[in-house]
């Protein structure tokens, strides 16, 4: 589409026509606004990742924070995060004051929302308080805006209750994952009262800042990653709980076995090159004796009840000392940083 529009602006250029009907056509598409002006509601883990993604790839940023602390610190929190992705030459060192320029914060939501053309909520995981915000956001954004919300558990359709049955097309989830400013993938979901313009719309501005879009299709409690992934972590807590081995050792059986392929190759093609005869023989002979309980594994509770909660309390699986902590985390993101660069061969 911006190809067909670049086009015609050459014509129109060429041909003279009023400045009126150029400026019409640069800002529209088959009649519609395009997606420009961005609002990110929350700046926390999720939502300042998010604002810096869509500034590193050029668009204008409206974040609104409730919490005076979180806000004032949200470009301190994205600076070294935009550092190391310059470090990487992701970026360019110089690059990093622009970026951060286009991200603007606000406190009041009517003046950070009211021109938007997208909004993604990433405010706390209660279900009451993103329907009240959807609610407000549905009376002060213009009539074409897209709310979007990054929850991971809850419904759409809850969280979209009280806006008004046109904005209801015009809503979806576009679930990232942490840190959003690293990870390719975007869930967009297209079920429900989303229409098929509202999807088509966001999925066009997702793959524009260069994300992997995953079309969900069916209203799955928490989508797909998260399914695939809780699969995986049952059956390694209960390897760790059975102590079938050392925690190091069922990280290493996991990194250099399955997550290997699945780094490059999906499930269902390594099933189909290993051949699904196979697949169907082990899964019978194993499945019935893995963990198939229903809830997380008492491990975790245990853990938590001792304040064990990992690398924030100097101790989970594995014990951290606070001096490491900041280098743990360095390097953890430049390995993200490394399958980021590497990931692009694998479309
Ligand atoms: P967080 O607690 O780090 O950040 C939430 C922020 O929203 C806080 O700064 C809070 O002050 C602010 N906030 C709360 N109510 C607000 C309101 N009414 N208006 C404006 N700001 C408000 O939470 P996090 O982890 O960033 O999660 C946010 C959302 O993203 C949740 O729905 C969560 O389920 C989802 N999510 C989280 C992921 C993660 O790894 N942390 C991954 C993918 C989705």
């Amino acid at each position: 589409m911006r190809k067909r529009i670049d086009i015609y602006l050459t014509i129109l250029k060429n041909s003279h026509f009023t400045l009126g009907i150029y400026f019409a056509i640069l800002i529209c598409q088959g009649g519609e606004v395009m997606i420009k002006n961005i609002t990110v509601i929350g700046g926390g883990t999720m939502g300042h990742g998010i604002a810096e993604c869509f500034a590193i790839h050029g668009y204008k940023v409206n974040l609104q924070e409730i919490n005076k602390e979180i806000r004032e610190n949200v470009k301190q929190n994205v600076l070294p995060e935009l550092k190391i992705l310059a470090e990487e030459e992701v970026i360019q060192e110089n690059q990093i004051d622009e970026i951060l320029s286009r991200i603007s914060i606000y406190e009041d939501l009517k003046e950070a929302a009211k021109d938007a053309d997208y909004v993604v909520e990433a405010i706390v995981e209660d279900v009451k308080i993103k329907q009240e915000l959807f609610k407000n956001l549905d009376e002060i954004c213009p009539e074409h805006t897209i709310l979007t919300s990054n929850t991971s558990s809850l419904k759409i359709s809850d969280i979209n209750k009280y806006v008004s049955d046109d904005r209801k097309t015009k809503t979806m989830v576009t679930h990232w994952y942490n840190p959003g400013h690293i990870m390719p993938i975007a869930e967009l979901t297209y079920f429900g009262d989303t229409s098929e313009n509202t999807f088509n719309k966001v999925k066009e501005l997702y793959e524009s800042i260069n994300k992997v879009v995953v079309k969900v299709d069916k209203d799955v409690p928490g989508l797909i990653a998260n399914r695939i992934q809780q699969g995986v972590a049952r059956e390694v807590f209960s390897l760790i709980q059975m102590g079938a081995a050392s925690p190091e050792d069922i990280d290493k059986a996991l990194k250099f076995g399955p997550a290997f392929r699945y780094c490059s190759t999906g499930q269902l093609e390594i099933a189909d090159f290993g051949g699904l005869d196979i697949w169907a023989v082990v899964g019978d002979n194993l499945l019935s004796v893995m963990d198939n309980t229903k809830e997380a594994n008492p491990i975790l509770r245990e853990k938590v009840k001792e304040g064990k909660l990992g690398l924030k309390t100097g101790e989970g699986f594995y014990q951290y000392n606070d001096e490491e902590k900041e280098e743990i985390k360095r390097e953890y993101t430049k390995k993200l940083i490394t399958q980021l660069k590497v990931s692009k061969n694998y479309i």
